[in-house]
C-alpha cells in the first residue's frame, strides 16, 4: 500500500500508526483529528522513533481532512471511548455524528479509498459508513473479531499453559456482550481445546472474552483498551497490503449470509489486497444459531436507534 490514512489520534490512532510504521505496511501515513496541533504532534514523535525501529515510511498530520486524498486505506478510529459501567451502544448518539462528518470527508477526499471502522459501537456505525457511502462490501468493514479472538487465545494460553503462537480461536457476532465465540472451533495446534480445558473453565473463557473490553476499562479507568485493538487492525492491514487471502473474523456487511440481510456483524471473511474478498459460512449447531441469533438481535436494535435518533439509517 502506499499511503493509509487514520481519523482519530488519542491512544487507538497513535497505536496503530505506530505498529504500521514499524512494519512498513505502506510508503505514507497520514493522521486527521480535529484537535488543533494534536495529530501533527503524534506524526512528528512517531516519525522521530524511525531510526530506533529501521522505517522510512514518513508520517504527517492535519485538522484538514484533505490530508487524507489519495488514501489506500482509512482506518476510522475517532469518537468517545465509553466510561467504566458504560456498553459500547450508550456512545452511538455522540459517534454517529462523527462518523457521519469524517464519512462526508472521505467521499470528498478520498472517494476511491477502502474503510476500516474501529469506532464503537462497530458494527452499527460500519454500517452506517457503508450505507451513506453505498461502497460496496469489500471496501467498508469493521475491527472487532480479530481482538475478541486474540482476547480469548490469551486466556486459553493462561488457562494451559500453552504457547500462545498454538492457539487458534475465532469469535462472531456483534462487538458486544452478545458477541459469540465458537470454542468448537478453537484449537491448540490443530487439537480441540476441549481436550484440555473441562467445560465449566470454558465457558468462563467465553463469558470473561464476552467482557474482555469491559475488564481493561475497569482496570486502566480513564482508557479504554488501546494495544491490542491496534495490534488487531495492524494485522489485518498487514493481510491487506501483503495480499495474503487471511481468515479473519471481520465485521462485514451481511448479503444473505447466516440468512441475513441489512445488518454488519462478525463473520468470518477473507480478507486481500480488495479488502474483504469473500464472507464465509461456517455450519453452526443450534446453540451457536441461538447465540448469533441473539447477537444479531442486539446488533438491530442499535442499527433501529439510527432512525429514532433522528437519523437516516439509510
Ligand atoms: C474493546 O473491546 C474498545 O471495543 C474496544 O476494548
Amino acid at each position: 500500500m502506499q499511503k493509509i490514512s487514520i481519523v482519530g489520534a488519542g491512544r487507538v490512532g497513535e497505536t496503530t500508526a505506530q505498529i504500521l510504521a514499524e512494519e512498513q505496511l505502506c510508503r505514507e501515513i497520514a493522521l486527521y483529528d480535529v484537535r488543533e496541533d494534536v495529530p501533527e504532534g503524534v506524526a512528528l514523535d512517531i516519525f522521530q522513533t524511525a531510526p530506533f525501529f529501521e522505517f522510512d515510511c514518513r508520517l504527517s498530520g492535519s485538522n484538514d481532512p484533505a490530508i487524507m486524498a489519495g488514501s489506500d486505506l482509512v482506518i476510522i478510529t475517532a469518537g468517545f471511548p465509553r466510561k467504566p459501567g458504560m456498553s459500547r451502544s450508550d456512545v452511538l448518539a455522540a459517534n454517529v455524528k462523527i462518523i457521519d462528518e469524517v464519512t462526508d470527508h472521505l467521499m470528498a477526499h478520498a472517494p476511491d479509498t477502502t474503510v476500516l471502522v474501529v469506532s464503537n459501537p462497530v458494527d452499527t456505525l460500519t454500517y452506517r459508513v457503508a450505507q451513506r457511502t453505498g461502497w460496496p462490501r469489500s471496501r467498508v468493514f469493521g475491527q472487532a473479531g480479530v481482538l475478541d479472538a486474540s482476547r480469548m487465545a490469551a486466556f486459553i494460553a493462561e488457562e494451559t499453559g500453552f504457547s500462545a503462537l498454538d492457539i487458534t480461536t475465532i469469535v462472531l457476532g456483534g462487538h458486544g456482550d452478545t458477541m459469540v465465540p465458537m470454542p468448537r472451533y478453537c484449537t491448540i495446534n490443530g487439537v480441540p481445546v476441549s481436550n484440555f480445558i473441562p467445560p465449566e473453565r470454558l465457558d468462563a473463557i467465553i463469558e470473561r472474552t464476552r467482557k474482555g473490553g469491559a475488564e481493561i476499562l475497569a482496570l486502566r479507568k480513564n482508557s479504554s483498551a488501546y494495544d491490542a485493538p491496534a495490534a488487531a487492525v495492524a494485522a489485518m492491514v498487514d493481510a491487506m497490503a501483503h495480499n495474503r487471502r487471511r481468515l479473519m473474523p471481520c465485521v462485514a456487511l451481511l448479503e444473505g449470509e447466516y440468512g441475513e440481510h441489512g445488518i454488519a456483524m462478525g463473520v468470518p471473511c477473507v480478507l486481500d489486497e480488495s479488502g474483504i474478498a469473500q464472507v464465509v459460512e461456517l455450519d453452526l449447531n443450534e446453540r451457536e444459531r441461538a447465540d448469533f441469533a441473539s447477537s444479531v438481535a442486539a446488533v438491530r436494535a442499535d442499527i433501529g436507534r439510527l432512525a429514532e435518533l433522528a437519523l437516516d439509517a439509510g
